[in-house]
């Protein structure tokens, strides 16, 4: 099956029509900065952009970096507030005028790992973090999905954890790769603590640079980056189109 996957982030908007039997991307992906403000509309309007840019006329999957229930967007903390409540695959089905199925952007990311990537030959309890402007979650146990878990949002020394170990956080505040480090370190030993999985994956851009910050981690678990790495997102999201077929 061949799905225009999007994958919706803090920064920008990627997409790139997938095969979603072999998880390569079948084209160069197109990046288009999301726009401030983020709402409901004028992101909407992006990803119809990327739609016509492959002049797609297929299925689409999205990435939304909030909690979907059923296609309704329920809350999505680093967008514009507007979209509580929206039907997602309504609004991007008339912005692409394509058939859409939607689901939580980490879930997307760490089907993909599970499917192609990272986490292939784990059976046991896999948990994947999304480090990015905010902290996604996906949890697998034998390789099913338990969708929605939102752990990014753990109370946490008087906050919430993203807002003090999302790797934008680590930017913003200047803040140096063993500072950092220690703090990410902290936030999975009390994720190990909770859930005792077999295998952390760690996907988002930092993942990428993960020599510069993997040595500050003192986990029991073993911990290693996204194998599709930046592309997790976008695989991911196609998949949705198959989850929902
Ligand atoms: C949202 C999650 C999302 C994560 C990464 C969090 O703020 O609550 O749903 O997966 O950011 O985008």
């Amino acid at each position: 099956m061949k799905v225009l996957g999007i994958d919706i982030g803090g920064s920008a908007l990627k997409g790139a029509p997938v095969d979603t039997q072999t998880g390569e991307l079948l084209a160069e992906r197109c990046r288009i900065e999301t726009p401030s403000p983020s709402t409901p509309a004028r992101v909407a309007k992006v990803a119809g952009e990327i739609a016509r840019h492959f002049h797609w006329r297929g299925p689409v999957g999205i990435g939304f970096p909030g909690v979907v229930m059923e296609g309704r967007i329920m809350a999505a903390a680093n967008l514009h507030p507007a979209w509580k409540g929206v039907d997602g695959v309504k609004l991007f089905r008339q912005a692409t005028g394509c058939r859409v199925s939607a689901l939580n952007d980490a879930d997307a990311a760490g089907l993909a790992e599970m499917r192609f990537g990272a986490g292939k030959k784990c059976r046991g309890t896999v948990l994947m973090f999304t480090l990015g402007t905010g902290i996604g979650t996906a949890l697998f146990h034998r390789g099913m999905l338990f969708p929605r878990t939102e752990l990014g949002h753990l109370p946490w020394k008087g906050r919430e954890a993203e807002e003090l170990v999302a790797a934008a956080v680590r930017k913003k505040k200047g803040l140096s790769w063993h500072r950092w480090g220690r703090r990410v370190d902290e936030y999975l030993q009390k994720m190990e603590s909770l859930f005792w999985p077999d295998l952390i994956i760690i996907g988002g851009g930092v993942s990428a640079r993960h020599e510069n910050w993997f040595r500050y981690l003192h986990l029991r678990t073993p911990v290693v980056p996204a194998k599709l790495r930046n592309d997790a997102g976008i695989v991911g999201a196609a998949l949705a189109a198959e989850m929902v077929d």
